[in-house]
């Protein structure tokens, strides 16, 4: 039985804040990352858009032999997830396995709130899919969530332009909006995966009594967990703690901007998707 890595997919480099904790918690596997740069950001696209590119890009992972991807993009698992596990997988192979990051962040989230009055702070794709509130809904129905979209943050912080004052106007601004919607917030989510660059400016912004929630940690304990209750799929990852990275954009361009999310060097190829 051939041993394979796990594959991460982000829109661009977000997904980089999710791997750094899923490496953290998870060292002993493989690991492949696929950033879709060349197409990012998914934030502002339509449905079946992201869905089509989400789609391709898990073909992309699967064609490397990866068997378990996890999507760390929540625009891709609001807007792409669900279709593939139900409608593509199993006519594609149905013993490989696609996860995303909404689920795990929900359960958490859910243990941590003291009044059921949550914020989400996400891209307009995530916010418009309304699949935050579903989810949510389904396991916690007593908590209210009201979300703002923040169109701005993905290129600011893509950009590295995010420790700037410019930055700070567009986080501010996001941040009272929400606030605006409903003062009782206790707990805000971080329904993105690149918002972790700027926890500590929304902290900021949002005061001390609110929790900002940046979901990599969870989603890293939710791998562990899971790869734990399914021995079949945990038995066919390889253990070699390694890491490739690839982009559909400039692997150059993807070594440099990758360095403000990883604090490493490291060496990325570029993929031509089919
Ligand atoms: N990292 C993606 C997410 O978690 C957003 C980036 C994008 O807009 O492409 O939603």
């Amino acid at each position: 039985m051939k041993k394979t890595p796990i594959g991460i997919f982000d829109s661009g480099y977000g997904g980089l804040t999710i791997l750094n904790k899923i490496r953290k918690h998870l060292p002993q596997y493989d690991y492949v990352y696929l950033g879709d740069n060349a197409r990012t950001p998914y934030g502002s696209r339509s449905f079946e858009i992201v869905y089509q590119y989400t789609l391709q890009c898990v073909k992309a992972l699967f064609a490397m032999n990866c068997r378990l991807v996890i999507l760390a993009c929540n625009t891709a698992s609001a807007k792409a997830l669900r279709t593939i596990q139900q409608r593509d997988l199993p006519k594609i192979d149905a013993t490989r396995r696609v996860l995303g990051v909404i689920r795990p962040t929900i359960e958490a989230v859910g243990q941590i709130t003291k009044n059921q009055h949550v914020g989400l702070l996400a891209t307009s794709g995530t916010v418009q899919s309304q699949s935050y509130p579903a989810e949510i809904h389904k396991l916690f129905p007593e908590i209210k969530i009201t979300s703002e979209e923040c169109p701005m943050w993905v290129p600011l912080i893509e950009n590295n332009e995010f420790e700037n004052v410019g930055a700070d106007f567009f986080i501010k601004k996001n941040v009272e909006n929400l606030l605006k919607k409903d003062s009782q917030i206790d707990t805000i989510i971080l329904g993105c995966t690149h918002y972790p660059l700027i926890h500590k400016q929304i902290e900021h912004f949002a005061g001390e009594r609110i929790k900002v929630f940046s979901q990599g940690e969870v989603v890293a304990k939710s791998l562990a967990d899971y790869l734990k209750r399914h021995t079949e799929i945990e038995e066919r990852c390889s253990k070699g703690s390694s890491c490739s990275y690839f982009t559909t954009e400039s692997s150059e361009k993807f070594c440099s901007s990758a360095s403000i999310f990883l604090k490493e060097k490291i060496a990325a190829q570029h993929l031509e998707l089919k």
